[in-house]
């Protein structure tokens, strides 16, 4: 138990969120807002528009919704109110978040196509033209922006080209791209793209979030599969009267506002990429030279989460690393590669290279401790 007397420190999250935040963002949470409050509804009225400027999409075109929930509700919200009864889905698959949308899917009966790549290779946006020639019944494609299983970043760009000359919706779960992946989301050709409160916005968890092109929004109405999931009738809401429909996390809220806030003062999406992609490049680096190698060879590797092999030592064993990198302060993330034994470090949250050199210290000093010498270390 923490008292004020007992000074402490957050352990820094490599974790792909919830992730490290800062103590701004944490303050502005030490609030208690009533969600009818006229201060709140004109801070989600402000939130939502400055979502649409980082997403590069023109307020007269499209419209932000924010579900209540983690990212998985967005998604789920979007894919249940999108897809008309006779619409079918092509999911692109090539890790676990594309899986979960093909389940969702199933789960809502929703007719569908998938394409696996498997884990090392990113979307060949030609398959997918191909795929739509072929089936002409797909009314709608989805894909993965940075697939957190490996940290493979799928160029979705090139995908939207391809399914708007073919007059398909694309929908994009970008969970752990949006805000540190520059995107513009009406060049790209998004119908539906979904992030969520804890993620590169470096807020708090308890919300997802979803940017939609007006006329994709349009056709969800009287589409939902569910209630409380209703894309449309969440937009109708917000909009009528900048309320929720259901209680809203307004905590979580108040934090995502400061959260963008410090977005802007670092410089926008482009400025927190490349801080980002210092933390990767550090990570990277310090972890080969400790003899660790990356799942994903570079040419593939984004710079959000980097996927890292299990060393070939008898006296590696993950649950033990994990422990005692816990123990001095630094959480790293269990692998999700289904055919390699893997585990994950983040790049995102309030960090820079200082704290990427701190954890692989830490790395090295684990290693000495359970006896394990590496080539390289
Ligand atoms: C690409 C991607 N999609 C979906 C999710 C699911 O988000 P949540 O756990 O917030 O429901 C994650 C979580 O990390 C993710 O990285």
């Amino acid at each position: 138990m923490h008292n004020q007397l007992t000074p402490w420190k957050d352990k820094i999250l490599f974790t792909p969120g919830p992730l490290t935040t800062s103590p701004g963002t944490k303050q502005a949470m030490l609030r208690d807002l009533g969600s009818r409050d006229t201060a709140f509804i004109q801070l989600v009225r402000n939130v939502r528009s400055r979502l649409l400027e980082i997403a590069e999409a023109p307020k007269d075109e499209y419209a932000c919704v924010i579900m209540q929930g983690s990212g998985t509700f967005g998604i789920e919200a979007v894919i249940s109110s999108a897809i008309p009864q006779d619409g079918k889905l092509l999911v692109l698959i090539n890790g676990a978040y594309g899986r979960r949308i093909l389940s969702i899917a199933a789960i809502h009966g929703i007719a569908r196509e998938s394409i696996d790549y498997g884990e090392e290779k990113p979307v060949d946006p030609a398959s997918v033209r191909q795929a739509l020639e072929r089936d002409p019944a797909i009314t709608h494609v989805m894909a993965v922006h940075c697939e957190t299983t490996t940290g493979i970043i799928n160029d979705v760009a090139a995908i939207g080209g391809i399914t708007r000359a073919a007059s398909k919706r694309f929908l994009v779960d970008s969970m752990s791209a949006f805000g540190g992946v520059p995107l513009n989301v009406k060049k790209a050709n998004i119908d539906f793209i979904i992030s969520s409160s804890n993620k590169c916005i470096e807020g708090v968890p308890g919300f997802s979030f979803i940017i939609a092109h007006n006329e994709a929004l349009a056709e969800c109405k009287g589409r939902a599969r569910t209630l409380v999931l209703d894309l449309y009738a969440q937009w109708e809401g917000l909009e009528k009267d900048g309320q929720f429909r259901f209680t809203p996390p307004t905590h979580a809220l108040m934090a995502f506002s400061h959260a963008l806030l410090e977005l802007e003062q670092e410089g926008g999406v482009q400025a927190r990429a490349a801080r980002y992609a210092k933390n990767h490049d550090c990570v990277l680096r310090g972890m080969r030279d400790l003899g660790f190698t990356a799942f994903l060879p570079d040419a593939l590797q984004g710079h959000i989460i980097t996927s890292f092999c299990y060393p070939n030592h008898p006296r590696f064993d993950f649950a033990d690393f994990y422990a005692r990198l816990n123990a001095k302060g630094y959480v790293i993330y269990p692998g999700k590669v289904s055919n390699a034994a893997c585990f994950r470090i983040g790049h995102i949250g309030r960090m820079d290279t200082n704290d990427a050199r701190d954890l692989l210290s830490a790395v090295r000093d684990t290693l000495v401790e359970m006896g394990i010498t590496l080539s390289g270390s």
